[in-house]
């Protein structure tokens, strides 16, 4: 997600440029940190994160998009989806999480959602 948001950061045109360019940028700063948290989390309990870029890729649930110039109103839609991903993912990962009594995992993953959550009601009321 994090290279998707910066392809959309450097390719968005039109009007709402700035603001997107901003919004994006944002967002590839606190998923970082989302991702960071993860891999953090997952070395207190003894797990190796994953550390190649070939991991991510055979792992990913968000689909890559070629670059080019991305319309204002594309970039929107484009997030709509993902960022609707990103909750769906994070809502699974709590909900098993839960199930197995990992009580910080399933704090870390309600972090996320309510950080997505917003960003959604953003997007959904830009799109409008
Ligand atoms: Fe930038």
């Amino acid at each position: 997600m994090t290279f998707k948001l910066h392809n959309l950061h450097w390719n968005v045109t039109g009007l709402a440029f700035k603001s997107i360019h901003e919004f994006t940028e944002m967002m590839y700063d606190t998923t970082f940190l989302h991702f960071d948290a993860v891999a953090e989390h997952q070395k207190i309990f003894g797990v190796m994160p994953d550390c190649k870029l070939s991991d991510y890729l055979e792992k990913a649930t968000i689909k890559e998009v070629d670059p080019r110039e991305f319309s204002s109103l594309e970039v929107l839609q484009i997030l709509q989806e993902d960022v609707k991903t990103l909750i769906d993912n994070a809502k699974d990962i709590k909900s098993k999480a839960d199930g197995l009594g990992w009580t910080e995992a399933v704090s870390l993953m309600e972090e996320q959602i309510a950080y997505h959550s917003k960003q959604l009601w953003f997007i959904n009321s830009s799109v409008k």
